[in-house]
C-alpha cells in the first residue's frame, strides 16, 4: 500500500486557514476547475491548492509561508478576467490565493464621501452597500455581478462610467496589502492629498497581482444624480458617432457618464442568440450608440437636452435614428443588450480578442484601415466592434468567416492577427491593451510595443518588490 506523504507547505497552509479553507487535488471529490479554468474557457491550469483565507493577518501568514517554500502565488477574485492572469499555469506548483471569504464592506464615511471594503467583495455588492447609504460607486462593467473589487483594481478595470468617474484606479484613495514578504502595508488613508513621496497605490493598481495582494480599499463614493436617462443612436459612420461624442460632451458636460459605439455584427450576435433582448434599430446602421446623461436637477431637464442633442445631431446627418427610454427598466434593456455581446460573441464561437485604445480622434481611420487589412489577410473575416468610445476604448473582436470553425480559425490565425492589429495600433499610438490587462495572454507581446525604457523600469520594480518572483510569475512580466 503507498501512503501518501504530508506536503509540509499544505499543512502549514491548514493550520493557518483551517482544512476547509485549503482544497486539494487530493481528494478527488474536490472539483478546482471554477479557480483553475479561465472565464473564456481557452485556458486551464493545475493549482497544488486553493486556498481561501478569511482574513488579513491569515493572507500574511499564507504569503509568509509561500516565501519560506518558494511557492508562487496566483491572487483570484471573481475569476472573471480576460487575458489569463488569475488561474494557476499547469505545473500543479502554484497556490491560487481566493479573496472571496474576504467580502466585508469595512467602513462607510459620509462626511468624507469613502467607503472602505476587503478586496473580495463582489462589485455590485459594493455598489449595493454605497446605494443604500445615498451614494454613488460609479465602476460599473457587464461581470459586476461576480468580479471583485480586488480584481478590479488588481486590473485596473474600466468599465461603461470612465469618461465621467475614471478607472478604478481614480476610485481608489488607499489600499492595504500584503507584500511579497508576507508584510503588511495599512494604507487605507482615504486622504485626497498626500504628497510623500512614491504613490505605492498607484504602482499596486493594476499590477495584475504581481506585486503584492490588496486586502482591501478605500473607494470614492459621488452623489447620486437626480435622474439618469438612456438613449441609443443609429449612425452613419465611425466619423458620425466621434461627432456626435463631441456634441455630447459639449451639450452634456459631466451629465455625459457613458458614450458606448457597437457594430452591426456585434448586435446581429445578440439578435441571433438573445432574440428575447429585441435589439432595437440596428438592422438598416452600421453602427449604434448608447448614450447616458447623469443630470444633477431633473429627469425633465435631463430629457430637454437630449432630446435638444438629438435634434442638432440629426440635422447635422450624425444620428439617422434614435429613441430614449422612458424609465428605468427600459434603460436597463438598452444597457443589458450593451452588455450581453461578449457573451453572444461566446455563443457564436471562439474569436480572437483584442482591448485597445486609440485617440478617439484616429479611431474612425484605425477602423477603416485596419478592417480593410484584415478582409485583405483573411477574406471574409467578421469583426465583433464594440466598446467604450468616449474613452477611446474599442473591443475590436476578430470572428472566423461564416461557416469555418472558430476553433480552427483562431488555431490558423490568432498570432497573424494579433500582430497585424497591434501593428495598427503602434501606429496609431494606441495601447495593446486598455483595461483588460496584460495577464498571461499578451505578455510576450508587451515587450514589442512598449517603449523599452518603460519596460526596464517595471523589471526594476518588480525585482525591487518581489525579488524571489514568486507574486503571479509570468504574468505582466515574462
Ligand atoms: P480575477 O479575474 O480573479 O483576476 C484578475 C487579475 O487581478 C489577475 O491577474 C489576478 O491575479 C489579480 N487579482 C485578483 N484579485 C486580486 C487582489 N486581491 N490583489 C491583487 N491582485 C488581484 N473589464 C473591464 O475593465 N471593463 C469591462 O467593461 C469589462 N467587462 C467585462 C464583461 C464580462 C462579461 C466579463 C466576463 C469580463 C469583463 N471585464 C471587463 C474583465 C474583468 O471582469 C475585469 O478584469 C475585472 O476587474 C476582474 O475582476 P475579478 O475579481 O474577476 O479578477
Ligand atoms: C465589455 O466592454 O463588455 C468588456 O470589456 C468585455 C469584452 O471585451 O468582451
Ligand atoms: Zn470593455
Amino acid at each position: 500500500m503507498t501512503q501518501v506523504l504530508p506536503h509540509p507547505l499544505l499543512e502549514q497552509l491548514r493550520q493557518i486557514c483551517g482544512t476547509a479553507n485549503v482544497l486539494t487535488h487530493e481528494d478527488p471529490a474536490t472539483d478546482l476547475s471554477p479557480w483553475e479554468q479561465d472565464w473564456r474557457k481557452r485556458v486551464s491550469g493545475r493549482a497544488l491548492a486553493v486556498v481561501r483565507p478569511g482574513d488579513t493577518a491569515q493572507v500574511a501568514a499564507v504569503v509568509k509561508a509561500c516565501a519560506a517554500h518558494q511557492t508562487p502565488i496566483v491572487p483570484q477574485g471573481g475569476n472573471t478576467g480576460l487575458v489569463v492572469g488569475g488561474i494557476p499555469d499547469n505545473s500543479g506548483q502554484q497556490i491560487v490565493l481566493s479573496m472571496t471569504r474576504m467580502n466585508a464592506v469595512r467602513a462607510i464615511d459620509p462626511a468624507n464621501l469613502t467607503l472602505t471594503v476587503e478586496a473580495g467583495c463582489v462589485l455590485q455588492n459594493l455598489q449595493t452597500a454605497a446605494e443604500q447609504a445615498g451614494f454613488l460607486f460609479p465602476l460599473s462593467l457587464g461581470a459586476e455581478g461576480s468580479c471583485t473589487i480586488g480584481g478590479n483594481l488588481g486590473t485596473n478595470a474600466g468599465g461603461t462610467q470612465v469618461l465621467r468617474y475614471g478607472n478604478a484606479r481614480e476610485l481608489c484613495l488607499g489600499l492595504e496589502v500584503v507584500t511579497a514578504q508576507g508584510e503588511v502595508w495599512h494604507g487605507l488613508s482615504g486622504l485626497r492629498k498626500d504628497n510623500t513621496g512614491y504613490d505605492l497605490r498607484h504602482l499596486m493598481i493594476g499590477s495584475e497581482g504581481t506585486l503584492g495582494i490588496i486586502t482591501a480599499a478605500t473607494m470614492k463614493l459621488y452623489p447620486q444624480p437626480a435622474a439618469q436617462l438612456t438613449a441609443w443612436a443609429a449612425v452613419p459612420s465611425m466619423e458620425a458617432a466621434v461627432e456626435l461624442l463631441g456634441l455630447a460632451h459639449q451639450r452634456l458636460g459631466p451629465g455625459l457618464t457613458g458614450f458606448e459605439v457597437m457594430g452591426q455584427f456585434a448586435l446581429s450576435l445578440v439578435d441571433k442568440h438573445f432574440p428575447h433582448l429585441r435589439v432595437p434599430i440596428w438592422q438598416d446602421t452600421p453602427w449604434c450608440v448608447l448614450l447616458e446623461n447623469s443630470d444633477s436637477e431633473s429627469e425633465q431637464h435631463a430629457r430637454g437636452q437630449f432630446e435638444a442633442l438629438l435634434e442638432t445631431a440629426m440635422a447635422q446627418g450624425w444620428v439617422s435614428d434614435a429613441v430614449v427610454a422612458e424609465n428605468l427598466t427600459q434603460a436597463k434593456g438598452l444597457w443589458h443588450i450593451r452588455e450581453s455581446i461578449t457573451l453572444a460573441q461566446v455563443q457564436e464561437g471562439q474569436n480572437i480578442k483584442h482591448d485597445i485604445s486609440i485617440p478617439v480622434s484616429q479611431i474612425a481611420n484605425f477602423v477603416k484601415e485596419t478592417d480593410a487589412l484584415l478582409e485583405r489577410e483573411v477574406p471574409g473575416v467578421r469583426l465583433v466592434d464594440f466598446g467604450h468610445l468616449g474613452d477611446g476604448n474599442l473591443h475590436y473582436n476578430v470572428q472566423a468567416p461564416e461557416g469555418s470553425d472558430g476553433k480552427d480559425f483562431v488555431r490558423a490565425f490568432e498570432d497573424k492577427i494579433n500582430t497585424l492589429v497591434f501593428d495598427q495600433v503602434k501606429r496609431f499610438n494606441g495601447s495593446i491593451s486598455a483595461e483588460h490587462g496584460v495577464g498571461a495572454q499578451k505578455v510576450n507581446k508587451l515587450p514589442h510595443y512598449k517603449d523599452p525604457t518603460a519596460m526596464a523600469m517595471m523589471r526594476a520594480v518588480k525585482q525591487a518588490l518581489d525579488p524571489h518572483n514568486i507574486m503571479n510569475p509570468g504574468r505582466v512580466l515574462a
